[in-house]
């Protein structure tokens, strides 16, 4: 059994993107910029946006963080999110989710200009996605593909069998993986809350990509030997007597399954980090999408 270390394989890639930056300043390029948006103090999104803006300071691009309170109204926030589209210094906006119920999600998504959507959740880009055309992949699916990729694993011809079709996970990665590329060519299941008999596809995949917020979901007597388990779930389960009071768990029973996969990522440790540097990526890919359209 290989451990898909993402964590390591997250820092490789951010020392990539330090040297890419050097490269642009070098050649007289600007620094890449990417402004966040935290509507509300939400504790899981501050930790994400913490780490979000650590990554770019790491690897030397800009970052701006802009604050709202919670009771802020959707026009204001509209008109921020307006701001940033006209701001030429500014290559990626992200509006971090959820946010409070008053503002609407969708809105917000389809005001972001989809050249600086490095989330990949404007529907512009959504849609170039499922037509293979070049786009911002969002995070969670370019990180594992990313993770497949750079630990060489085998995907074309393989039954390839996700669970869960969410927006930003399932359904990108299902459409990604039966792509006529590398990775991809897989044949792939898509399973959901309707599908009856999981264990009945689980047991057939030769690689499982789980999403669906369900800790220790996938047991051992649903996976063949061999197989490859990407473990999606990050769901904080109470632990009294932790520092944090809270414990991150997948979706996958990692020590019941761990010892009959060829390759799994842990969680935490596995696909979580690579979502950053994803973000970090589309960031710089922005920057040099306006670099190829200017020249
Ligand atoms: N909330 C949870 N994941 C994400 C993400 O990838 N992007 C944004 N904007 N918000 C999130």
């Amino acid at each position: 059994m290989i451990l898909i270390d993402g964590k390591q394989t997250a820092e490789t890639i951010k020392a990539e993107l330090a040297l890419e930056v050097e490269h642009i300043l070098k050649n007289g390029g600007k620094r890449p910029h990417l402004a966040a948006i935290l509507v509300g103090n939400d504790g899981a999104s501050e930790t994400y946006i913490a780490s979000k803006v650590k990554a770019c300071k790491k690897v030397g691009f800009n970052s701006t963080l802009i604050r709202f309170p919670s009771d802020t109204s959707e026009e204001e926030l509209l008109e921020e999110v307006l701001k940033i589209n006209k701001d030429e210094d500014i290559d990626g906006l992200i509006v971090q989710l959820p946010l409070p119920k008053h503002i609407s999600e969708k809105k917000v998504t389809e005001t972001i200009v989809p050249e600086k959507d490095v989330d990949g959740f404007h529907p512009l880009n959504v849609g170039k996605l499922a037509l293979n055309l070049p786009t911002f992949v969002s995070a969670t699916p370019y990180g594992i593909m990313q993770l497949l990729e750079r630990y060489r694993i085998e995907t074309a011809g393989k039954h390839c069998v996700v669970i869960g079709r969410s927006n930003i996970v399932g359904s990108p990665v299902s459409i990604l993986l039966s792509r006529n590329t590398y990775p991809g060519n897989c044949t792939v299941t898509l399973c959901h809350s309707r599908t009856p008999d999981i264990e009945k596809y689980t047991r057939e995949a030769d690689i499982l990509v789980v999403a669906l917020g369900k800790p220790g979901f996938v047991k051992a007597n649903m996976v063949k030997q061999g197989v490859v388990v990407i473990d999606v779930g990050i769901t904080r389960v109470e632990a009294p007597g932790t520092d944090k009071g809270y414990r991150i768990m997948g979706d996958v029973d990692f020590d019941e399954v761990a010892p009959k996969c060829s390759y799994i990522t842990p969680v935490p440790g596995g696909v979580g980090p690579m979502t950053i540097v994803a973000l970090l990526k589309n960031t710089l890919l922005s920057l040099s999408n306006k670099l190829s359209i200017n020249h």
